[in-house]
């Protein structure tokens, strides 16, 4: 077995929620992290009128101290950590001073996306953290690695947001032929028998979007949730229009916008924004992301029921596979 940096190990189940723009905020992040898996949101998220104190602070202050006052109650079944993530392209103008607040607030797990840099790496190891890299193919993997990084997230084909489009099969592959380290897997796992795929095909740990938009804590519109409860895979378009860079969207939520979802023009990485003045500010709000995985969803839960049914649906698909391995 691979020995996993101390923030990932034990976990009551080996998954990671992924960030969510907009979605994630501090109650679905103590909701997933007390019920035993990592949680996390994008810096981004946390934003400030001019003049307001830095909503960020104020986010990272009540999630650590919520998170200690449980773990303090709890010894037994600690708090899982949380993790913070930064979205590393020319766009974000926060991204120096988000660094800074995470190394205060010593955020155990760096989530970085879209870019990446040495810096960012130092400063999360700085602090006594690590620091993981979304990839979308093993040439992205190389240069996280080489810049610092300690682990890798493999997006693949059928992830909700800015999806990759190769099998998980073939990355994660491809990823370790060469990588020893903590790779975990992401792309429509939305089952425990997922998650424990995502395990037999060389991944860590599973990294989970999609089905936390359908959670009573997610900062998402209700009709969003019953769009991911009443989808399954067919209803997913994956397209570059609405950032610049190709995702997973919800087709019902494209006609609803007025578009064709099967005639979507293309769009190149140069319209990426991640600044205030947003040049598409209606593309994350109006038109929904969300992965193939969602067919597994059939209600809008508390958080911590959708990590009950993960869990008990991985110790179930446990005891099928001995079965099968012990013939
Ligand atoms: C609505 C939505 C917003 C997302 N926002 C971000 C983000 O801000 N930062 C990021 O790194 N990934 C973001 N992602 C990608 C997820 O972190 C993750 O890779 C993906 O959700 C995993 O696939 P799944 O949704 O099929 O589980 C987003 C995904 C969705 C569906």
């Amino acid at each position: 077995m691979r020995q996993l940096p101390k923030q990932l190990q034990g976990l009551r189940i080996p998954v990671v929620a992924s960030p969510l723009f907009i979605i994630s905020n501090p109650d679905l992040v103590i909701a997933q992290c007390k019920a035993g898996i990592v949680g996390s949101f994008p810096a981004l998220n946390a934003r400030e009128a001019a003049g307001e104190p830095i909503m960020l602070e104020a986010w990272l202050k009540r999630i650590t101290e919520e998170l200690d006052r449980h773990n303090q109650s709890n010894p037994d079944f600690p708090a899982a950590p949380f993790a913070v993530n930064q979205i590393v392209h020319r766009s974000n103008a926060r991204l120096e001073r988000d660094i800074e607040i995470c190394h205060k607030w010593k955020v155990p797990i760096w989530i970085t996306s879209l870019g990446a840099r040495v810096e960012v790496n130092e400063a999360a190891h700085d602090c006594g953290g690590i620091s993981l890299h979304d990839i979308i193919n093993n040439r992205f993997a190389r240069k996280a690695i080489e810049k610092g990084a300690d682990g890798l997230i493999a997006v693949a084909a059928g992830a909700g947001g800015h999806a990759g489009a190769q099998s998980p099969l073939a990355l994660i592959s491809e990823i370790r032929e060469w990588f020893n380290g903590p790779v975990l897997l992401s792309g429509a796992i939305s089952t425990g028998r997922s998650i424990l795929a995502a395990q037999a095909m060389g991944a860590d740990l599973a990294y989970i979007g999609s089905p936390f938009i359908a959670t009573e804590e997610a900062n998402a519109d209700q009709a969003y949730k019953q769009m991911i409860v009443e989808s399954g895979a067919e209803d997913i378009v994956y397209s570059s229009l609405f950032t610049g860079v190709h995702g997973n969207y919800l087709k019902p939520s494209i006609i609803r916008a007025g578009m064709d979802p099967d005639n979507l023009e293309t769009a190149d990485a140069s319209s990426m924004n991640f600044g205030e003045g947003r040049s598409k500010p209606k593309s994350w709000k109006e038109i929904w992301g969300a992965g193939q995985g969602i067919g597994a969803v059939k209600d809008v839960v508390p958080a911590r029921a959708l990590v009950d049914r993960l869990a008990q649906e991985y110790d179930a698909a446990k005891a099928e596979m001995r079965e099968i391995v012990n013939g």
